[in-house]
């Protein structure tokens, strides 16, 4: 173990924020000359008014690279200072390599490790705590942790029950080890049911099969390479709005802590009536939580750091402040995460 991290009590700190949103916008309205829905159904049972789409050569890496950069400037450090670099994504720009290499090498990084986290929208909260837990334990001390998606790729657009809910676009954080033990990242908790995984799913292109004796190997391909969102919605609605509200409890008990204590809350960004739902649980005023959706839609794994960089760049952060994460997603896949904030 590098002996200049090998501090058990060394505490991990958000030092830098970025986010990228691709440029083209689309509105209820263009969505509802598309398919059978309209503005008044979508911003009422959503809250979505618009979401960000990629261009046509525009891939995740490309978004994760400029929310990465704007992250690592931010924190005023280079690509060579990084110790590791993740990249939370349902949509990998390829099956493999991961997303993270691809952004490695796009931003002149080499030599440290990178590796994707696949657990959907809670990809985020996931790499939050996978990579406070290891750098803890002292094996790096900058780490760029990315949130990036291009869900118009999986999204069926002649299906209104998903095709209206979801955006592209990334956000990033530079975790460091620091000196202020009253800061930084608190406890995490994550949790997974694979029992609904049927809910929310979108099957994967490669359907190939391993070549069957006496086939020809031309065979093995399954051209179509579709895969797209299927979702029962009012399952999952209803699902997420029980998990989210046993989860916050749990995290705020593993960090001995009141709901009174939660400063901000910055939720994944699915559905307003969810976020709603869980504020009320929390007795927490809406002035106190983050609401991106409805400029973003969902944004998958990308949507907790595109909120916090949202609060941060709105100078809303203070020293001292106390924030919960928390995220729900297929699989299903949930979790939250409390950090105090160290930055002044
Ligand atoms: O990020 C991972 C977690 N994801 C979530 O948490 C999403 C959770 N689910 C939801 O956000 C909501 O369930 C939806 C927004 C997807 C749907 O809202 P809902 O209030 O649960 O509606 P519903 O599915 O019960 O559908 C109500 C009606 C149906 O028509 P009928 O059967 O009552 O005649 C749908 O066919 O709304 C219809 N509908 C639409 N109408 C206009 C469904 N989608 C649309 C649409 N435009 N886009």
């Amino acid at each position: 173990m590098n002996p200049l991290l090998a501090s058990k009590q060394a505490t991990v700190h958000i030092r830098g924020l970025g986010g990228y949103l691709p440029e083209r916008v689309m509105s209820n309205d263009e969505l509802a000359a598309m398919v059978d829905t309209s503005d008044e159904w979508i911003r009422s049972r959503t809250g979505i008014t618009q979401r960000h789409l990629v261009a046509p050569d525009e891939m995740t890496a490309d978004l994760a690279c400029k929310a990465g950069k704007q992250a690592l400037d931010d924190a005023g450090l280079i690509v060579a200072d990084l110790d590791a670099l993740v990249v939370a994504t349902t949509t990998p720009d390829m099956i493999f390599p991961a997303t993270a290499s691809i952004v490695q090498a796009k931003l002149g990084g080499q030599g440290f490790p990178a590796w994707d986290i696949q657990a959907v929208c809670s990809g985020f909260v996931y790499g939050l705590a996978q990579l406070e837990g290891m750098m803890r334990a002292g094996m790096f001390r900058h780490v760029l942790l990315i949130g990036a998606e291009s869900m118009s790729r999986i999204v069926d657009w002649s299906d209104r029950n998903t095709c209206v809910l979801f955006g592209d676009g990334a956000g990033a954080v530079v975790l460091s080890i620091g000196d202020d033990d009253a800061c930084g990242i608190m406890r995490s908790v994550l949790h997974c049911d694979g029992a609904y995984r049927e809910l929310l799913m979108a099957k994967h292109a490669n359907r190939g099969r391993p070549p069957q004796s006496g086939q020809s190997v031309s065979m093995n391909v399954d051209a179509a390479g579709v895969s797209a969102i299927h979702m029962r919605g009012n399952e999952v609605f209803r699902i997420a709005v029980n998990k989210l509200g046993e989860v916050v409890t749990e995290v705020l008990a593993a960090n001995a802590m009141k709901k009174s204590d939660i400063d901000w809350l910055i939720p994944h960004q699915a559905n307003i009536r969810i976020l709603h739902a869980t504020a009320k649980k929390l007795h927490l005023p809406l002035e106190r939580m983050v609401i991106t959706v409805d400029q973003h839609a969902n944004t998958s794994s990308a949507s907790v750091p595109l909120a916090l960089n949202h609060l941060y760049r709105q100078g809303g952060l203070k020293y001292g402040q106390v924030l919960l994460l928390e995220a729900f997603a297929g699989g299903f896949a949930w979790g939250a995460n409390m950090i105090r904030w160290s930055r002044k």
